[in-house]
């Protein structure tokens, strides 16, 4: 792309200030910049316009809201799920989907989160924990499951350098698929872009759901098909606790014939903030904590319990076709009023000190209405569920780690082996990933 070119790109959507100061431009900015403007897609222009024109995005009546039907399984029917999802991961049609691409800001660290130092022992990272049940696995069931990793634009290389410097935590590099999520321009309140610097477009990454996209251009959707996939196991990077590719939850989902199946876990406390599924008549939909009033979080069932119990932890098996159907769909865009710098239209520096512009994001959940088939299966959030958001305080390293470890006590505990809770205690999943392997590894003496 030319100048002229860009000019009349930029022209064409009302944006013709982001040349503004290209006179003042050496040979390298104008062609960091005019590549960065080959990037932009008149159509996501034109989105963001449309949502922020709309406001943000239409907020259910909570009120109409009906709590979700959720599974317990026990005995017999968690045999039988087991056995479901044993034989639908041994057969090969089983996909790990890590989503990655978030930046850490609430928890201060600067590389990817995954890249996050959190063994409690050795310092493994997140990816450690994540890669390392996908090989136990792998090895138990004599199978492959690919690892789809989606990172941003900003973490993609340190992700990749992560897997490598660590021999792919022991996976085959064949099977780890590494793929970009979009990028959004960033708006002031009028829809113009904002520009980081005289020759830079400010830009964020488009979200969870900016994964339906990535996958259908990064080929990783072709790439499962091929391989003969079927559910696809979705988790986020913050959570070491995640049982990847559990089989009671994948064999729940494939038994039901279900597209999009949710994991669910009881609240710790009304005000949790964690998203919260309701049917909204024949639809279900996720409602964000943001989007609870007080009332609607503190409502009781006639026996006392949290109406709205189960909250989403956001670990979900979808069924192939359906991530390929809803690929081809638009999805709905959620605003972030938020503080950007930028600079203005005289070239000044602005760094504001309350929100100024828009971001915009997509949410990978809201594709659940569009499910013809939909499960939800509770499970104990002690045991799988302890993501790292703070730096301090709850859902932070230290209550992260502190989990893990009384998680692999339990586990030790289910093969017959006591540890003292004051020893530091750190297991390798691909060693030990539950009782049964304490037991069948002779740990038990
Ligand atoms: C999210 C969910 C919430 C759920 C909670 C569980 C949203 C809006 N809310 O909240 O319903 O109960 O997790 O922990 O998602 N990510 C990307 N690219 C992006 C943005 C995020 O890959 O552009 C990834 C992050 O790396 C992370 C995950 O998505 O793995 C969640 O993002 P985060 O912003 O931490 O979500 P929460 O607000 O904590």
């Amino acid at each position: 792309m030319n100048c002229s070119q860009a000019k009349k790109f930029l022209d064409s959507c009302g944006q013709s200030h982001v040349l503004a100061f290209w006179k003042e431009l050496g040979p390298a900015e104008r062609k960091a910049l005019l590549a960065q403007i080959s990037r932009l897609d008149a159509r996501d222009i034109a989105t963001c316009r449309k949502a922020l024109a709309a406001g943000a995005a239409s907020v259910p009546d909570t009120s109409k809201g009906v709590a979700p039907r959720v599974a317990v399984l026990k005995g017999a029917k968690l045999k039988e799920a087991v056995a479901a999802g044993e034989k639908e991961i041994a057969a090969g049609r089983v996909a790990a989907l890590l989503v990655a691409g978030g930046q850490g800001s609430r928890l201060g660290y600067n590389g990817p989160k995954g890249c996050y130092s959190i063994g409690p022992v050795t310092g493994a990272p997140l990816f450690f924990f994540h890669a390392r049940k996908i090989l136990a696995r792998s090895i138990r069931y004599g199978a492959r499951i690919p690892f789809y990793v989606m990172t941003s634009e900003a973490n993609r290389a340190a992700t990749e350098e992560c897997f490598r410097d660590n021999g792919y935590f022991g996976l085959d590099p064949e099977d780890v698929f590494f793929f970009t999520q979009g990028m959004w321009p960033g708006m002031d309140r009028n829809g113009s872009l904002l520009l980081e610097s005289k020759g830079k477009i400010f830009m964020s990454p488009d979200g969870h759901g900016g994964l339906l996209a990535a996958l259908k251009r990064s080929g990783a959707l072709a790439d499962m098909k091929k391989r003969g996939i079927k559910s696809v196991f979705f988790f986020q990077v913050d959570n070491p606790l995640v049982e990847v590719a559990d089989p009671a939850f994948i064999g729940y989902h494939v038994m039901n014939r279900s597209e999009y199946s949710l994991k669910l876990c009881a609240k710790r406390d009304p005000y949790e903030k964690v998203g919260m599924p309701m049917r909204f008549g024949e639809k279900y939909r996720m409602v964000e904590y943001t989007e609870m009033t007080k009332d609607q979080c503190e409502r009781k069932s006639a026996n006392g319990e949290l109406y709205f119990l189960y909250g989403s932890p956001a670990i979900h098996v979808f069924d192939r076709a359906f991530l390929e159907r809803e690929a081809a769909r638009e999805m709905p865009v959620h605003l972030a009023f938020k503080k950007i710098a930028h600079i203005d239209a005289k070239g000044r520096a602005v760094k504001p000190s309350e929100p100024n512009g828009y971001k915009f994001e997509k949410f990978i959940f809201d594709i659940l209405p569009n499910a013809k088939r939909v499960a939800f299966l509770a499970f104990d959030q002690k045991d799988e569920f302890s993501p790292v958001k703070n730096a301090e305080g709850n859902d932070s390293p230290a209550t992260c780690r502190a989990d893990m470890q009384a998680r692999w006590r339990r586990i030790l505990a289910g093969g017959g082996v006591t540890v003292e809770e004051s020893v530091a205690l750190e297991i390798d999943p691909a060693m030990i990933l539950d009782s049964r392997d304490v037991v069948e590894r002779g740990l038990l003496v």
